[in-house]
């Protein structure tokens, strides 16, 4: 399509018209994964927050639905969340979809709403508001806790810098059970959208307890990120395994924010998605009809890194794979040295790909992986072996002048192997990168003129081989 915005990704879900941010309310049911978000129906700037609604059967293609949930006299509807009622615990009926979310109003107070036919449409509760703490509270998030038989609730203290803990047999009735927070992790920012779960540590049979916790300001890079507790929950009380100073981030670009997990998903399978941008910069980005896209979901589980820590690894949701046209160009394997070695990327791309590297660096100790186009303007990606990182300068990336915070080099660490394995998605105006293994995540904007046309690999010495450099060509799908 010759009209289509130049920068409106092509496979990950954007709103048709209008302002995104946070993802919100997701849950699982009949084959069919629901993803609200906060969203401005009236223009692309942040404003009049409703739910707007996405579902998918495949979590790659996205249907867009009407507005779930709008501005009721409690105020604008933040973040919230959203579970299935398989025993009917609320009394609104079997299987009824309950949100929980927060109203907007003079204060920040809880508001529950409930649908009865499958998250198309709710109704307001009529005892509103079912949480009204004094304190600035937002982004309930809530599961069913078995152990304990019980709902639990997380809500985000924003100014406290805690995350509250509540538990409800029936969703309208919460008891406050107890406060995380205290000095441990990044505190510069406010606390919000929060997350708990429990996920397997990978390669055992030990599972451990997860608290997502999203701070803006005071990410790793300046504005908005997503940082997580590693520890234990009893049913009342989370504990974390390290010691306060320690903070973890579930991703070190400057794009992954409000990130949080799907409910009532088959098999119990843990699948985060974030909100594509950064509120540095969010209400600035060069779209016009619609700002902001969702990140790719993302399968999480914890590893074991080689601090004996245990770390968030994060990788494409399966279902990502069905995006390949099956057009797949090999140009591996050869060898790298100081020159740069080009690649050109297929034209039919023009600007959305996977791109797959294996690297064995050698005796380089960097290695230098940039994406150019016409204009000189590139995305440089950099392996340093002596310590251990993985970077993304995104400085010459394209228009980076719309805000001083824009422009920006992340920085991973990123294990310290013979081989290196990278994913890479590029869609439009987004690069994700992926370690082999999801050891790392690093989400980044760019906004090129024209799209990447060339892949170059080069290092500061010696050489570097490339056992696989692969492009997959990807269906268009939104
Ligand atoms: C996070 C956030 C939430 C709030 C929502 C409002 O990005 O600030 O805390 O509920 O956005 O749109």
């Amino acid at each position: 399509d010759a009209n289509r915005e130049a920068f409106r990704p092509f496979y990950h879900n954007t709103p048709v018209y209008g302002w995104m941010n946070d993802p919100n309310g997701m849950f699982y049911k009949d084959g069919e994964y629901h993803l609200y978000y906060q969203y401005n129906p009236y223009g692309s700037m942040w404003g009049n927050m409703n739910w707007g609604h996405s579902s998918s059967k495949d979590l790659i293609s996205w249907q867009h639905h009407p507005v779930a949930i709008q501005p009721n006299g409690l105020g604008a509807v933040f973040s919230g969340s959203s579970v299935v009622d398989k025993d009917n615990t609320a009394g609104f009926g079997k299987d009824a979809i309950i949100a929980i979310y927060t109203s907007a109003g003079a204060s920040q107070i809880q508001s529950l709403a409930y649908s009865l036919d499958n998250g198309m449409t709710f109704h307001v509760y009529e005892n509103n508001p079912i949480i009204a703490a004094d304190k600035e509270c937002r982004d309930p998030n809530m599961f069913w806790h078995e152990k304990s038989g019980k709902w639990i609730l997380v809500l985000a203290a924003a100014l406290e810098k805690e995350m509250w803990i509540y538990s409800s047999p029936d969703l309208k009735n919460w008891t406050k059970e107890s406060s995380f927070g205290h000095g441990y992790g990044a505190q510069e920012g406010v606390w919000e959208c929060p997350d708990l779960m429990e996920l397997p540590v990978r390669g055992t049979d030990r599972t451990k307890w997860v608290l997502i916790c999203n701070i803006n300001p005071g990410g790793p890079f300046g504005g908005s990120a997503a940082q997580y507790f590693v520890g234990d929950f009893d049913g009342k009380t989370f504990t974390c395994d390290t010691k306060p100073e320690v903070t973890k981030w579930m991703d070190y670009g400057k794009d992954h924010y409000a990130a949080v997990s799907w409910s009532n998903t088959p098999e119990k399978r843990h699948t985060v998605i974030a909100w594509m941008s950064n509120w540095q910069y969010a209400n600035n980005v060069p779209t016009r009809q619609f700002r902001s896209a969702n990140t790719l979901p993302r399968d999480i589980e914890l590893y074991e890194g080689s601090d004996g820590e245990l770390y968030l690894a994060a990788t494409p949701a399966p279902e990502v794979n069905a995006l390949r046209t099956g057009k797949a160009l090999k140009y591996g394997a050869f060898s790298a040295g100081t020159k740069k070695v080009s690649r050109k990327l297929p034209v039919e791309n023009s600007g959305i790909c996977e791109i797959n590297l294996e690297l064995a660096p050698r005796s380089a100790d960097k290695v230098y992986i940039t994406l150019s186009n016409d204009k000189d303007e590139q995305t440089v990606m950099t392996y340093d072996l002596r310590n251990s990182t993985f970077s993304m300068d995104r400085t010459a990336s394209g228009l980076t002048d719309f805000n001083k915070d824009f422009p920006a080099i992340t920085v991973a660490p990123c294990p310290a192997e013979a081989k290196q394995r990278l994913r890479l998605f590029i869609d439009r105006c987004s690069i994700e990168a992926f370690e082999g293994d999801g050891r790392f995540a690093m989400t980044n904007l760019v906004f090129p003129q024209h799209p990447y046309t060339t892949i170059s690999i080069a290092v500061d010495k010696g050489r570097c081989k490339v056992n696989d450099l692969t492009v997959n060509l990807l269906k268009v799908n939104n």
